[in-house]
């Protein structure tokens, strides 16, 4: 693995003019983020050895290199979940990559389903520590020991003074960061009404199918992480309507700007 690491890395830096120092990962709908990149150099996964790739016809993933801010960033744009039949050590290959390149910090964004009551559609919510209902593991197999331990610790998910700041920045702006702890599940179904209830007496505030993993090998080679989730919508039983692919798709279009400050106080925090 290490070599194939070194490899993808070593294309990148061929290919690009600034040192990206901001490594982002962004969630369905929220990939927006990567078009705001000022004098971007794009390069297809396909292009980049060793690159996870996308089985989903006209869904081909880029990483995106420019500045955001006056900071030099690196964009996932197009990421990958273990829904699509996507090797878990796949899907963290990335973050490797990132980190041989000199990143510095993660920003991961993602969609979620709300399970504490108190959220709504269209809130913003700083994802503080994580409950890894698959129960499975991207560093299972081998230790890559030149990049980290072979049992992370999982104390401090998140970096919490980078997520103080970004709290407290985005307060100033009238923006209202909630807090919560996301639940991984598989997918690609929904949870049942049961599940859901199940999820909520674990300490779940919010469920996705994305985010963990990338989280895990964050913690594997000690690089700093925050995570941000939108609610597009209500889990299963909490409302009693049934939830509809356009209400997420609706509520990520409505929550656009709101969100990029969220990212932009992140990279500059
Ligand atoms: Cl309700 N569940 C899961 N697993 N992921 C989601 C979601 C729900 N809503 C958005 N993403």
């Amino acid at each position: 693995m290490s070599l194939e690491i070194e490899k993808a890395t070593q294309y990148i830096k061929e290919n690009i003019k600034v040192k990206p120092v901001i490594g982002m990962i962004l969630g369905s709908g929220l990939g927006y983020i990567a078009d705001k990149v000022e004098n971007s150099i794009s390069l297809n996964y396909k292009d980049i050895p060793y690159f996870p790739i996308s089985t989903v016809v006209g869904h081909e993933g880029s990483l995106v290199v420019g500045m955001i801010q006056g900071v030099p960033v690196i964009v996932l744009k197009g990421r990958f979940h273990a829904y699509e039949g996507t090797d878990l050590k796949k899907i963290v290959f990335p973050i490797y990559v990132m980190k041989k390149l000199g990143v510095q910090g993660l920003i991961i964004t993602n969609a979620a389903g709300g399970i504490n009551r108190t959220y709504h559609p269209g809130d913003i919510v700083a994802n503080k520590d994580f409950i890894n209902y698959t129960f499975k593991n991207p560093l299972i197999g081998p230790n890559m020991d030149e990049f980290g331990p072979r049992f992370p610790s999982m104390v401090q998910p998140v970096d919490k003074q980078w997520l103080k700041s970004i709290i407290e920045e985005s307060k100033k702006q009238n923006i209202e960061i909630k807090e919560g702890t996301y639940l991984w599940t598989l997918g690609p179904s929904y949870e049942t009404p049961a599940e859901i209830r199940l999820f909520d007496k674990l300490g779940a505030d919010l469920v996705g199918m994305s985010t963990m993993p990338e989280i895990i090998a964050a913690k594997h080679i000690g690089l700093k992480v925050v995570s941000f989730s939108a609610v597009t919508n209500m889990a299963a039983g909490i409302l009693p309507q049934p939830l509809r692919h356009e209400e997420v798709l609706q509520t990520t279009e409505r929550i656009k700007n709101k969100f990029e400050k969220v990212v932009y106080n992140a990279i500059k925090s």
